[in-house]
């Protein structure tokens, strides 16, 4: 076992006066163990392989003491003390670490909570007032020093990955409304130190979760999005890495991962005394969230966690996390079924017999889920017109979805049908009825995006309009899965029907109603599944994927560009719920011409699809894919819910890219490689395995492709990640996988 660094939070001076240098054992499995010392007044969080701790410091405000690898059970962590002025420009209040610092007092680094009172009072000082343990949960309850503004801070540990979920109830138990102006669920405090670099995801349509890797510099890198959901442009995830990088799977890695679909921020500090800190939650950005007296407001989740073993280990952490604690199935869900998907086939034109003739073809090759995409709904041809007029449209479907649901039943898959239910086409019955349902300004223009509006979910009308259609729809077919679409973010973000000062109160309603429709739906439907998509990957979160159980990746379906999108989804998402299919070739975006073997093995790295129009396809294709798709149901489950290496990224231009998954229990191991362009003559590099047990021997069988003769059929897993192996590859765009079985222990 490796030995772990303690480290103090907190100034130089701080460390001075307290620090110690103890080694201790990590303590891999054991239970967690939440305990108080009331003398110290420090709490301490162990579980896993980490520890966390923090005190309550003499004026009485929680100050984080450390984050790290697990200590010893006996050591003992110094209490909180608040830090001195450095000079009169830096404040004792501001340089102090806190937990969750209110604005007030004189504060200059980012708050987790600001407030406005009514008669113009912004001050704001949180002190412990008590707390609760209560098995894995803890929380702690604070309070401002004159005003009854209560604050619980609640920190939920997973025994088995160490992964602690923090968030802030904010409770109104004054008199008068008051308006809170920002609120973190959590800040996460580094321990001291200059020489951290920063991961986080960045993108656009068509172009998602595209890792960025920078060293953390003085003042502030934020992350956001200020449009009403997720965004593709920045991914509520961040890893913070301590030490130079270099490999995948070494070094101290702190991650965290913000569970909401709504705006959101997540601030990475670095202070003028190189204190850094991680603060996130909803987007303070036109906040100004109304609380009346009473009333309390519940922040998100921020997930944090910690890794010893280099963000690689941080990604394996936060997979089995979001397999075991997140995903509707939790803690063992189903491997994903095969799903055909209409869309790149027919967009707009379905009807019953084009639907009919494709899932025959899909059925042929060993497809279990067929899903007809957009258009069935509404007098819906193209994107103009329809949306939010849920009855099926009775030229496409003269007697309505049953005759392609028993179809498609028939022939031994299950259904599934494509909705949008928050938005609306100024072009359908529902808008020209409802002109108030969609977020507008009274008297102002209202801004279109593919032609359509956003339904204001936050309202309790539109909320039942939309679970009613759902639930009628859900209830009148034979629907196994829904994909969840989202085609739009906000634009003029009004509530007209309530009173001016509650308006703003829409960007915590919405998201909040949105998650309620999927678990009341989830709860009376309990065997439908949903995957959730937003034009691709655009409302990507552990928000939504605690209601879905898979998401669409990106619209972006070439399986090249896939190769680094899917890269990038990995660091924060397992790849079970990645949904990726395989589509026509040329590609419709990049026109780059791929074979059916590169298109299958970049989609199987995920949880496979398939949206070609099987129309085009000649025999020789449907005989290739179904062999490809029977070679995926056997390493469905590694792939999905094993633990990935990423051996060799596509990033930055690279020529190659490899993955590795191994099962959870270790029979088997699976490897993608890929080639983009053979150059001089150079051959493909060697292939260094990881996660094997030294050992044991596997037999490696190709799935597709193949490797070198001179590789071994079987070798020990010393063999596999030592001396390693050579695929056989060269030319442009060419793939091979392979599969090492375990035989024997
Ligand atoms: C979005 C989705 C696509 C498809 C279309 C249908 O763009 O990401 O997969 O469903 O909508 O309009």
């Amino acid at each position: 076992m490796f030995g772990v660094r303690l480290r103090f939070l907190g100034l130089p001076l701080l460390t001075l006066t307290f620090g110690c240098q103890v080694f201790a054992q990590a303590q891999v499995g054991s239970a967690p163990s939440i305990t108080f010392d009331q003398n110290a007044k420090v709490f301490r969080i162990d579980a896993a392989d980490i520890s966390y701790a923090f005190g309550v410091n003499e004026r009485g405000e929680l100050q984080p003491l450390y984050w790290g690898g697990r200590l010893g059970a006996s050591d003992v962590l110094p209490p909180a003390h608040s830090s001195h002025e450095v000079a009169a420009f830096d404040l004792s209040s501001s340089v102090s670490p806190q937990e969750f610092a209110g604005w007030g007092a004189g504060l200059y680094v980012e708050p987790a909570l600001k407030i406005t009172f009514p008669d113009g009072n912004r001050d704001l000082v949180l002190h412990y007032v008590s707390h609760h343990i209560d098995g894995s949960s803890l929380t702690v309850t604070l309070k401002d020093i004159s005003r009854d503004v209560f604050v619980e801070l609640r920190y939920e540990v997973d025994p088995a990955s160490g992964i602690i979920g923090r968030s802030a109830v904010i409770q109104n138990k004054t008199k008068d409304p008051l308006t809170v102006e920002s609120a973190s669920a959590a800040t996460w405090t580094l321990p001291h130190g200059t020489d951290y670099s920063l991961y986080y995801l960045t993108g656009r349509w068509g172009s998602e979760t595209s890792l960025q890797h920078e060293a953390v510099r003085p003042g502030q890198r934020v992350l956001e999005s200020r449009r009403g959901s997720t965004g593709h442009q920045n991914n509520p995830w961040f890893a913070v890495e301590q030490g130079p990088t270099g490999d995948e799977d070494t070094g101290d890695v702190w991650f965290g991962a913000l569970a909401w679909s709504g705006s959101w921020r997540i601030t990475v500090e670095q202070d003028q005394l190189q204190q850094v800190r991680v603060t996130g939650g909803f987007n303070p950005f036109d906040f100004g969230y109304r609380l009346a007296p009473g009333e309390s407001l519940k922040t998100p989740i921020f997930y944090g966690g910690y890794s010893h073993h280099g963000v690689g280990g941080a990604s394996r952490l936060l997979h089995r996390f979001e397999i075991t604690e997140i995903l509707p199935e939790r803690p063992n869900p189903k491997p994903r079924p095969v799903l055909y998907n209409s869309w790149e086939a027919t967009e707009f034109k379905v009807d019953e017999p084009g639907q009919a003739a494709l899932a025959e073809k899909a059925a042929s090759i060993g497809i279990e889920r067929f899903v007809m995409d957009d258009g069935w709904f509404g007098q819906r041809a193209d994107d103009h017109a329809g949306l939010g007029d849920w009855y099926v449209n009775p030229q496409k479907f003269p007697h309505g979805l049953k005759p392609l649901i028993d179809k498609v039943h028939s022939l031994g898959m299950d259904f599934g049908l494509w909705v949008e239910p928050e938005m609306v086409n100024p072009n359908s019955d529902l808008y020209r009825a409802h002109p108030d349902w969609v977020l507008n300004f009274t008297g102002r223009p209202r801004t279109e995006g593919r032609n359509q509006l956003v339904l204001n979910l936050a309202r309790p009308d539109v909320r039942a309009y939309v679970y009613g259609f759902l639930d009628k729809l859900l209830n009148e077919n034979d629907i196994a899965f829904l994909k969840w679409d989202y085609n739009r973010n906000w634009s003029e973000p009004g509530w007209p029907a309530v009173s001016p000062d509650e308006q703003k109160q829409v960007w915590v309603k919405y998201t909040e109603n949105l998650y309620s429709i999927l678990a009341e739906l989830r709860e009376k439907h309990p065997k439908v599944e949903i995957e959730d998509c937003s034009g691709g990957g655009g409302r990507i979160d552990l928000g939504l994927i605690h209601h879905t159980d898979e998401v669409w990746t990106s619209d972006n379906t070439d399986p090249f560009d896939r190769l680094s999108i899917q890269d990038g989804f990995s660091y924060a998402y397992t790849p079970g719920v990645m949904m990726a299919w395989v589509t026509d070739s040329p590609h419709w975006l990049n026109h780059r011409t791929t074979s059916l073997e590169y298109r299958f093995l970049s989609s199987m790295q995920g949880s496979l699809g398939l949206g070609a129009n099987l129309n085009h396809w000649q025999p020789e294709d449907f005989a290739e894919a179904k062999s490809m798709i029977e070679a995926y149901k056997q390493i469905r489950e590694t792939v999905q819910h094993g633990a990935l290496y990423r051996l060799v990224s596509p990033r930055d231009g690279s020529e190659q890219s490899v993955t590795e998954s191994v099962a959870e229990d270790g029979h088997q191991a699976v490897v993608f490689t890929f080639l983009h362009s053979s150059t001089m003559g150079f051959h493909y590099p060697r292939v260094f395995l990881r996660g094997l047990e030294k050992n044991a021997n596997y037999k490696m069988t190709p799935i597709a492709g193949k490797a070198t003769k001179e590789t071994p059929e079987t070798a020990s897993g010393a063999y596999w990640m030592s001396h390693g192996f050579d695929p056989d590859l060269v030319g442009d765009f060419q793939a091979a996988a392979f599969r090492l079985e375990r035989t024997s222990n």
